[in-house]
């Protein structure tokens, strides 16, 4: 799998983030973050961002590094996978690259300056207590690698996702990365949702990864309280002070 490197424009777009949504007295998780420089360039506009990626349980301000070389020697791969993009964020492959190799840097020096906004964690099991974050963002993992990641996964991805989040998570693409199609199971996926009290719905969005994957799914989970049973084994230190309770949900 590829770990990427998208930026704060990149997500803004990618998730129709308003100034609102973006308010610096609202908590927002990146899953997985990999070494994107969102958390990053959010931190410097007074935000309070955190991110968490199976990876950094193992690289940390290396996996910037690491992105850099692999971008740079998968350049033949990408160019030939990223054929068909819409020019308007990359004008090609090299434009990728350097784009990917600018916002790891970003990453790099905030994971080393700022350590603890960086967190160990894998879905389906997040390690944060319910209700942790006001907003949740996740991309590029979540129906993006549907041809490798079962149906059982995305079911508990999915739930796992609503329940840190207090309002809302949103998710892009809704298509497979290897195939450019919407996830198959995503109908059947928002009538379990609906079923367990989380509200979902399709936007149009004013991004593209690949031609046509220009929407995001966003998830309602304001009524939504996880069973006992699906609590994390593990929550992870809270060195950034989770100022949302468990269960301190607003009113749907
Ligand atoms: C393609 S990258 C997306 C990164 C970022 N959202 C972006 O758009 O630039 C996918 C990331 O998912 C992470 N990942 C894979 N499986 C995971 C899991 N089960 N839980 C958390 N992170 C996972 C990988 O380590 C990788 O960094």
């Amino acid at each position: 799998m590829l770990v990427s490197a998208r930026s704060f424009a990149e997500y803004r777009a990618m998730f129709a983030l308003t100034d609102r949504d973006l308010d610096p007295g609202r908590r927002i998780l990146d899953c997985p973050a990999g070494a994107a420089s969102f958390v990053a360039e959010a931190g410097r506009r007074g935000m309070d961002a955190v991110a968490v990626d199976r990876e950094y349980a193992v690289h940390r301000e290396e996996l910037g590094l690491l992105v850099e070389r692999e971008t740079g020697f998968k350049r033949e791969l990408l160019a030939r996978e990223t054929a068909g993009f819409t020019p308007s964020w990359y004008t090609d492959t090299d434009d990728l690259i350097r784009q990917w190799t600018a916002n790891s840097r970003l990453f790099r020096a905030d994971i080393t300056a700022r350590p603890e906004r960086y967190v160990a964690g894998a879905l389906p099991e997040l390690p944060f207590p319910d209700a942790s974050f006001d907003l949740v963002l996740s991309s590029h993992l979540v129906f993006s690698y549907g041809n490798r990641l079962g149906e059982e996964f995305h079911r508990a991805a999915l739930l796992d996702l609503a329940r840190v989040a207090r309002r809302e998570v949103r998710l892009f693409p809704l298509t497979v990365y290897d195939t450019g199609e919407r996830y198959r199971g995503l109908e059947r996926l928002r009538e379990e949702l609906a079923g367990a009290g989380i509200g979902s719905r399709v936007e149009r969005v004013s991004y593209e990864f690949q031609p046509g994957d220009g929407e995001m799914l966003v998830l309602s989970c304001a009524g939504y309280r996880a069973p006992t049973g699906a609590r994390p084994r593990a929550v992870a230190d809270d060195p950034v002070r989770w100022r949302h309770r468990e269960g301190a949900r607003p009113q749907a």
